[in-house]
């Protein structure tokens, strides 16, 4: 299944908008308040012009000081309520965004740790982490800086177009022309906005991904000399960003220019048009002043319009790509019921095909049983396959083609914690996280979980893997990170073989689980996995074939085909003969 992230390229903004108002209506109560809060602080900034206007007809011109008194301390109360309001505004939008971006940054996470390992495959860790950082910083930015702006200026502009309409029609159209003509350029300009944005923030994706693959490989860096290619492919990216970021800087800030001359532009044809109206005696000088205030009013607010439009683009193109993670489907799910098999395998391979990237094939057509007290040994060339069918075991893929039973069923109809019971692996990778051994050994095991130190390290007694816990200092306590420079990788083993031992599963997988352990702990493993239970079935995968000396059957896999050996000696000469054809 294709996971691969294409950056929200097919998406448009106007879909973006639809989630943005799909979030913030999750946050009703907030909104409501702010919204209420930006009618009431609009309508006081656009009764000022009408008070002063009134003022110069009514009390300036006939020197009436009371009324010119009363006008002052009506503007003083306007101002007033519109700083009140204003403030609850800011809190009210600022909580609403605060909000929509928590449950945004938990639903991401959520989904990552709900889809399949094939994605992180597919996807660079450093665009999935500038998705989750740079990306939601963008909304966040939206949210704290734009948004409370937006609203007030949409509803100023909006009120101020309607008084400028009523009060003189003529004069009205005469200012709001120079406007739409800028309004029809940006429409037609902003698809383009819209790539160079998309384009911008997939450059900063790329460079994140860079970066943190470049930090991963220092130590191969340094060892082999080879800052130059690192730092090449480095200033690559470095380039690419800072090229698209120009683009899009430029581009963004050609709006603010434009409505800077609508603003001017209408200014003077209402001067001119309005002066010519006062000496015709159609209006009064108080009129014009208001109109020209209005006016005011009217371009200030589509100025800032012009300012915030490209961090609104930015962060709707954000949106769509986090929108991206969020509405793919894992197909690692449970499905009700499944397949049923006829035969009584503990583990049934029916032509199984499996390949990582579509149309690659790694295994082909595998027909594999497992039983009950049996111990399987695969062995096989590098890249053939092993690796892959232990992980189609474990339920870490699932087949590309056939199906997997257990126990007669589809793997797949099985709850994880059921799998995680009966199925434990020690991979080639031990798959540990940053924490201490005893949350490592417990994770995702709900029998235990509630143990106390004291009790898990009883039960490691009685499974005799408490030998293992000697080698760390601080026992079940020591903090690991899977960052191998702080654990080495037997010792990485020897946890993960702790973890999947003490479930007492009934399928052990163990892939070149002792290839980094000394042989003195190897017997010692071997000894504490002689001790578990008679019907437990045991999938070893070794290059050192005397670790599958006691096996029952064979496996051979090679070019993701599986053979069953009839002896030792049968897939020694396997193996030879493969070398030799190679
Ligand atoms: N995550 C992955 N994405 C794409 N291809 C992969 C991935 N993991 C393995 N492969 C490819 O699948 C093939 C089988 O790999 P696998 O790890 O199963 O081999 P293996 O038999 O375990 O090898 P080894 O003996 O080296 O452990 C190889 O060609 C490998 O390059
Ligand atoms: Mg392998």
């Amino acid at each position: 299944m294709n996971y691969k992230l294409n950056n929200g390229k097919d998406k448009k903004i106007s879909s973006a908008f639809k989630k943005l108002l799909e979030l913030i209506m999750h946050e009703r109560k907030s909104l409501s308040i702010a919204m209420i809060a930006t009618v009431v602080c609009s309508f006081a900034e656009l009764s000022t012009p009408m008070i002063i206007g009134y003022a110069i007809d009514n009390y300036i011109k006939n020197k009436d000081i009371h009324g010119l008194m009363i006008s002052g301390i009506f503007l003083f109360l306007m101002y007033l309520v519109w700083m009140v309001f204003t403030y609850v505004q800011n809190m009210m939008t600022g909580m609403t965004g605060r909000k929509v971006l928590f449950d945004l940054r938990n639903k991401i996470f959520k989904k990552l740790q709900s889809l399949p390992i094939s994605f992180f495959n597919q996807n660079k860790n450093g665009d999935l982490i500038s998705r989750m950082n740079n990306d939601t910083d963008k909304l966040n930015l939206f949210f704290s800086q734009s948004l409370v702006q937006a609203m007030r200026n949409v509803f100023i502009i909006l009120g101020a177009l309607i008084i400028i309409l009523i009060l003189n029609p003529s004069l009205g159209l005469v200012a709001i022309i120079p406007a739409v003509i800028i309004l029809i350029i940006s429409v037609l300009l902003s698809s383009i906005n819209e790539r160079v944005n998309a384009k911008n923030l997939q450059s900063l994706g790329g460079l994140s991904s860079e970066i943190q693959e470049s930090l991963l490989s220092f130590k191969v860096i340094i060892a082999f000399n080879r800052q130059d290619y690192f730092l090449k492919k480095f200033n690559e990216s470095n380039e690419n960003n800072f090229k698209a970021s120009v683009k899009a800087d430029i581009m963004n800030k050609t709006f603010i220019p434009l409505f800077d001359l609508a603003s001017n532009v209408g200014q003077l044809s209402v001067l001119c048009y309005g002066a010519y109206l006062v000496s015709t005696g159609s209006i009064t000088v108080g009129l014009l002043i208001t109109y020209i205030l209005y006016l005011a009013h009217f371009y200030d607010p589509l100025k800032h319009l012009a300012v915030i439009w490209p961090s609104f683009q930015i962060a709707m193109t954000a949106l769509n790509r986090i929108y991206e993670i969020l509405n793919l489907k894992s197909n690692i799910r449970i499905i009700p019921g499944g397949a049923g098999s006829d035969n009584d395998h503990f583990l049934e391979f029916k032509d199984v095909s499996f390949c990582y990237e579509e149309g690659k094939y790694v295994l082909k057509d595998m027909n594999i049983q497992l039983n009950k007290g049996k111990t399987y040994a695969f062995v096989g060339p590098t890249g053939g396959g092993k690796t892959t069918t232990a992980s189609l075991m474990a339920r870490l893929y699932d087949p590309t083609e056939g199906v997997i039973y257990l126990e007669g069923k589809d793997i797949r109809s099985y709850e994880h914690k059921d799998l995680s019971r009966k199925i434990g692996f020690i991979l080639q990778d031990a798959f540990l996280f940053s924490g201490t051994i005893k949350e490592n050994i417990l994770y995702g095991n709900d029998e235990y979980a509630s143990y106390t130190d004291e009790q898990l390290a009883q039960l490691l007694k009685d499974s005799e893997l408490d030998g293992l816990l000697e080698k760390f200092s601080d026992g079940l306590r020591t903090v690991i990170s899977p960052d191998e420079t702080t654990i080495s990788l037997g010792e990485k083993q020897l946890i993960a073989f702790m973890r999947a031992v003490l479930r007492k599963p009934e399928l052990l997988i163990l892939d070149e689980a002792t290839a980094n352990i000394d042989t003195v702990t190897e017997q010692f493993l071997e000894k504490i996995l002689s001790r578990l239970p008679k019907e437990t079935i045991k999938v070893i995968i070794a290059h050192r074939l005397n670790t599958i000396e006691g096996a029952d059957t064979i496996f051979f896999v090679n070019s993701g085909k599986v053979v069953k050996a009839d002896s030792m000696q049968m897939a020694v000469d396997m193996l030879i003969n493969e070398k030799r054809e190679s």
